[in-house]
Order: structure tokens, then sequence, then C-alpha cells
């Protein structure tokens, strides 16, 4: 698996509003047992990022100071999916799963000197959105602990409840642990939750595990902060955003969720999808206004279209960035590096993969473009290779403006050809082309008179004499 890296840089901290500091504490040590897989849970994907990676990204609207993350199962693996995200992730692990109280608990060694509020996430409820997080930010400058809850469609499900008098929330009670009236209750806890941190982890040293489950419930926090005289609330989202994963079923749901979100949204951008359900992007696809993309488009990770550009049907295009008036496939693919300026035509079956390719440039057919720099207005024949690799390196080609690439070249690397050069169809090129030369690198043609026929003949002889026919 790649290591999924933001492709823009962070925003700095521009908001001057913002006057708490705010710690995430990411619970990520649950076995997951039900995905039956090697891979810890918050490490499948969706959209091509780890599920941990989306609960990550929802917060950054918080411009969060501290990202500690709890893990247990997998915690290198974890830890290391976290970092690749943002190098600032700090890992607590947690020996024993013993429940999300002892989960947060985990974080208060790393957390002991923080000053500012604390929001518990959870690393398998990916799709939380920012807004909603600014909504319990909101809720927590009148009150000392913030639910996020929700109403669950389904009455008997099994999330604990929240025990509500007006706008104040007195407790959460587990279903498990919860009386028939108290499990009549539709509003939810979805897991997400901010306080002060030093509060928090004060509070959940008052947690204790008489319960159904024996586990320390992170949710006993909200009773005893009430029993101490302080004030708690709780926020209500969509259900939908509180969906949490715990197998593979969830997560293909999880995927199809994303995805019909990200079409939604591109739709809503000024984007042409022209069989919007055919269309799969990944975390990260950033497609301008007016740009069409045609049927069964996949597009991986790091991938930008501009405005006005068309990727036509069936192409997959991943580290990609496809400039204002490009035109890709049908049938292209564009691999990681592939930076292709305004008006750059890529036809079917062509690859490209770490190249620059500059405006107006023409690959249309059947051609492999990798390790090359390619410059304006060139047109590349049906069937070139750029033979960049020897088996041992990776070598570079260098092709200059208005090139003419005949048909079937083979570009061995490193190689060059200057401004206004011209290669022959089927030629082999293996020495630099100096601008404006016309580089033939194929064996001379010779027509035999009659040869045809007389081979012909000959092998017919032969043939029947071996068969009597
Ligand atoms: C929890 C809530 C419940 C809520 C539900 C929403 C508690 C006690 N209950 O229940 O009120 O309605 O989520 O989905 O908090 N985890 C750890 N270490 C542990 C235990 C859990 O890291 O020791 C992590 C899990 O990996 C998971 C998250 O915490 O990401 C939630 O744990 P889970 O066991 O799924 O909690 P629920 O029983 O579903
Ligand atoms: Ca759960």
């Amino acid at each position: 698996m790649n290591p999924i890296k933001r492709t823009q840089p962070k925003d700095k901290r521009q908001d001057c509003n913002v006057t708490m500091d705010t710690a995430l504490i990411i619970l990520a040590a649950g076995q997951g047992s039900r995905m039956k897989s090697d891979l810890p849970k918050v490490l499948h994907e969706i959209a091509d990022a780890p599920m941990l990676v989306h609960a990550m990204k929802a917060a950054d609207s918080l411009q969060p100071e501290r990202i500690v993350v709890v893990t247990g199962h997998g915690g290198e693996a974890v830890g290391r999916a976290a970092r690749d995200w943002d190098e600032r992730a700090e890992i607590a692990v947690q020996e024993e799963q013993l429940g999300t109280g002892h989960a947060v608990a985990q974080a208060a060694p790393l957390l002991k000197s923080f000053n500012g509020d604390a929001f518990v996430l959870f690393g398998d409820t990916p799709f939380i959105r920012p807004e909603t997080l600014d909504a319990l930010k909101q809720a927590r400058q009148q009150n000392d602990v913030v639910i996020l809850g929700f109403h669950a469609a389904d009455r008997d499900a099994r999330y604990g409840r929240l025990v509500m008098d007006g706008e104040t929330l007195q407790r959460i009670v587990e279903y498990k642990d919860a009386s028939p009236e108290e499990r009549a209750i539709s509003f939810c806890n979805s897991g997400v939750l901010c306080a002060d941190a030093a509060l928090l982890f004060d509070l959940i040293t008052e947690v204790k595990n008489d319960n159904a489950s024996a586990e320390y419930y992170l949710t006993d926090i909200v009773g005893i902060a009430r029993a101490r005289g302080l004030t708690a609330t709780a926020v209500a989202c969509d259900e939908a955003e509180t969906m949490g994963i715990n197998s593979r079923i969830d997560l293909a749901r999880a995927e199809a969720a994303f995805q019909a979100g990200a079409r939604v949204k591109a739709l809503e951008d000024g984007v042409t999808l022209v069989a919007p359900e055919t269309v799969y992007f990944a975390h990260d696809t950033v497609l301008g206004r007016d740009s069409i993309i045609e049927p069964n488009v996949v597009f991986g990770p790091g991938v930008t279209v501009e405005t006005g550009a068309r990727v036509r049907a069936f192409s997959h295009l991943e580290g990609a960035h496809v400039s204002r008036g490009g035109t890709i496939g049908p049938f292209a693919r564009l691999r990681p590096g592939a930076e292709l300026a305004e008006d750059v035509h890529i036809g079917n079956f062509v690859e490209v993969k770490n190249a620059i390719i500059d405006r107006g440039a023409k690959v249309n057919h059947l051609s492999y473009i990798g390790d090359a720099d390619i410059g304006e207005a060139t047109n590349i024949g049906a069937g070139t290779i750029t033979c960049n690799y020897d088996g041992v390196m990776k070598h570079r080609t260098r092709i200059g403006a208005r090139v003419f690439v005949g048909s079937d070249t083979m570009l061995v690397a490193p190689v060059s050809l200057g401004d206004d050069a011209m290669t022959a169809s089927g030629s082999v090129i293996t020495s630099d082309v100096e601008p404006g030369a016309l580089a033939l690198a194929r064996a001379r043609q010779v027509n035999k008179p009659g040869m045809a026929r007389k081979l012909m003949d000959r092998l017919r002889a032969i043939k029947a004499k071996q068969t009597g026919r």
C-alpha cells in the first residue's frame, strides 16, 4: 500500500478568532475482528485513503495543535499511516482494550501539559463533517462537556442513549445497561465528544467498569461531570455522518456513500458527469468547473483536472494533473507525475508516468511515455515508447518543442530530441538528435522482384511432399 500523503501543504493557521488550542484523540485500538483481516481495521481504505485519514481530514477544520492516535492492534502500521498523513501525529498505545474511557486515558500522559480542548473521535467513523465539529466547538463555549448525538432511525440500534433534560445532557446510558424506557430514547451517542483536555482526563479517573460489559465507558464522564455541577449538552448531526465500520459490508457501504457524495459534490461544483454512478473518486480528487468526465472513469489519489478538460471513457488517472482544455482517453492511463499543460491530448491506450508534457502536445495512440519531458506542440506518433528502464535504473527522455516523432519510434533513454526535430517511423533512437534534424534509425528497405512468389512456391512444394496434398 502506498502511503497516503497530503498532496498540498497544510494551511497555516490564519484564523485569528481561534483562541482555544485543540487536541484530537482518535480511538483506533479496536481489533475489528469482524473485518476478518490481517490489516488493522482503521487502515482499510475508502476512496484510496485509510478510514483513519478520513477521520483526521474531517478534523482539519479544527486546526488541531496536537493529534494523538490511540492504537492497539497493528499499532505500528496505524501510527505510520497517521504520520504519513500528518507528521505531527503522536501514538498512545493501549495494550489491552478495556473500553473507550480506558482508551482515552492512554492519551493523558502525552497531553499532560496541554492547555485547551480535546476532541475524541473514532478512527472507524470516517464521515463526521467539518461543519459538525465546528458546531461542537461552538456549543463548547457554553458547556463543559459536549457530545455529538444523532437520531437513530432504527429504534433497536444498540447505541448509547442520551438522557436529556431540555438542553442539558444528564448522562449517557449504554444500550446493554439501559432500562426499557431509556432504550426508547431515539437520541443516540455518536462517540464524538469535546471537553477541556485536563477536565476530560480528570473525569475519566472516576470512571469504573461495574457495568454490563465490564468496560471503562468514556460515556460515563457525562454523569460524573453533572454530579460535579458541570454543564453538558449534546449537538445533533445526521445519522449518516456517524456511520461506523465494523465489517467488509460496512466498508463497501461506506465506499458507496463516499462515492455518492463525491458525485453530487462534483455535479454541484459544475462538473459534467455523463454517467455519474460509473465514475469513481479518490478522497482528494479535484475537478475544475466545466470539466467533462465520461463514463467509467476511475480517479486514484492525487488527481487535479482543470476547467474545461475532458476525460473520456474508461480512463484511469492517478497522481496526475490535467490542465485547461486537455483531453484524456478514451482508455488512457495517467500515472503519478503525469503533468500535462494546457490543451494536451492523450489518446487511447496511452500510458503516461512521471512526465511533463507541454502545451498543445499530442500523444494520441498506443504509446508509453515514462520519465520524459515533451515540449510545446510536439506530436508523438502512434506506438512510440520511451524505453526508460535498463533493468536497473530509470532514465529520462527529453523532447523539445514542435518535434515530430514518427510512429513506432523507440526512444532509448537517456536520449534527447532538439526542437523541430523529427524521427522516421520505426526508428530506434539511441543517440541525441540535434534541433531541426531528421533521425533515421532503421534498416534501409530492399525490394527483391519476384522473390515472394518464388519463396511461396517452394514452401508449398515442401508441404505437399510432407502431407501428400
Ligand atoms: C460506543 C459508545 C456508544 C456509542 C457508539 C457509537 C462507549 C462506551 N460507547 O459504543 O455510546 O453509541 O460507540 O458507535 O463509548 N476503542 C478503543 N479501545 C477500547 C475500546 C474501543 O480504542 O478499549 C475504539 C474502537 O476501536 C472504536 C471506538 O473506540 O473505534 C468505539 O468502540 P466500540 O467498541 O465500537 O464502542 P461501542 O460499543 O460501539
Ligand atoms: Ca462501535
